[in-house]
């Protein structure tokens, strides 16, 4: 107990040395921790006669009591000095407004898949989806292309070394759910699409929208009126579209759906290739080949499909004229976005 002054002032010199908090830390847990010089002071006090204690317990007591005042002190005062230092070393200029943050927004392409899902929705047709990385009998087989077939070469087709295949259109997906779901079926199916085939009107991923209609008596008369019913919804006006003879191995009769550009109202400029129109869909009478090979009975039901470019119903709607601008992740374009209703 004799030394506990001695102890004391070296304890408070030691603190005022520091020039740091982390050493002043140190020097906190080396005389008040668990095991630190003054503690154990205190774990001394059994070894004292009874009446001797209760002084020297005070003085410990005292001791400890100044030290911690002089840490608390010293702390504050090492906190100030780094809060000055660092001010005036600092070029932070805290009078500046805040980065604040931007509420995102969907991407055009994404508003018009929404848009169209609700249009068919309502229309009481259900929402279907099926994989990108498809095999030979969806994409080509069950839709009445064999190897070795001339459609084949019009997919511009990426392969895998397994012989799958990234889905070049969501035809596929009429396959799937014929299949899983068998006839009556009113299904679309949005999706991403792939082919080696690249300029303003082309890119090697892009959106089709499927649709499909199966059932007793479904006409050619009723896909005419699905399809403008649609295109009529989603353009809020009424649009002109004409259909054209075509061939797809899947439908027969087969048609494109062409609608008037409405970048040049139809006198013709560099988007519509100055034709007046844009091609948006193939659409035809569900070949009895493909709903035989879904399993579906051809002499009781036929069928109506059709396959829009989604990304073309977009650039229409919202007036891009350059499908690119899509896929490139271009801020600026994509702002103009953001607060546009769908
Ligand atoms: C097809 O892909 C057929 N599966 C469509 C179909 C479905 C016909 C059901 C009959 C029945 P096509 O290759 O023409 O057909 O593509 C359909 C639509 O996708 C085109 O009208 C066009 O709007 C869009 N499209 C085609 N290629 C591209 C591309 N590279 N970039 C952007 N859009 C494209
Ligand atoms: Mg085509």
């Amino acid at each position: 107990m004799s030394d506990l002054a001695a102890l004391t002032a070296q304890a408070l010199t030691e603190v005022a040395a520091c020039q740091e908090l982390a050493a002043l830390e140190d020097v906190r847990v080396r005389w008040l921790g668990k095991k630190g010089v003054l503690t154990e002071q205190l774990k001394g006090l059994g070894a004292l006669s009874a009446s001797e204690r209760p002084a020297a317990g005070a003085r410990i007591n005292q001791a400890k009591e100044s030290l911690q005042a002089a840490l608390e002190a010293r702390r504050g005062a090492l906190a100030q000095e780094q809060v000055e230092r660092e001010l005036a070393s600092g070029t932070l200029d805290v009078t500046l407004p805040g980065r604040g943050e931007e509420p995102g927004g969907l991407h055009p392409v994404t508003k018009a898949r929404l848009r169209i899902e609700a249009i068919f929705r309502g229309a009481g047709f259900e929402v279907a989806a099926g994989p990108e990385v498809e095999d030979d009998f969806h994409n080509f087989e069950a839709l009445n292309i064999p190897a070795n077939h001339p459609a084949r070469a019009m997919h511009d087709t990426f392969y895998f070394a397994d012989g799958r295949l990234l889905r070049t259109h969501t035809s596929p997906v009429q396959i799937r759910a014929l299949k899983a779901h068998g006839a009556p079926i009113a299904i679309i199916a949005p999706g991403r699409v792939y082919r080696n085939d690249s300029d303003m009107t082309h890119s090697p991923m892009f959106h089709q929208l499927e649709g499909l209609v199966v059932g007793e008596n479904v006409s050619f008369a009723n896909m005419k009126a699905a399809l403008h019913g649609f295109l009529k919804a989603f353009f809020e006006k009424d649009v002109g579209i004409r259909l054209r003879p075509s061939y797809f191995p899947f439908t027969e009769p087969s048609a494109e759906v062409d609608m008037s550009c409405v970048f040049c109202e139809g006198r013709g400029c560099r988007t519509c290739k100055h034709t007046g129109w844009l091609e948006i869909s193939g659409c035809g009478m569900v070949h009895p080949n493909v709903l035989r090979a879904s399993g579906v009975d051809a002499e009781r039901f036929t069928g109506y499909a059709f396959g829009a470019g989604i990304d073309r119903l977009a650039m229409l709607r919202y007036g891009v004229n350059d499908l690119r601008l899509f896929f490139e992740s271009d801020l600026r374009f994509l702002r103009q976005f953001r607060t546009l209703g769908a």
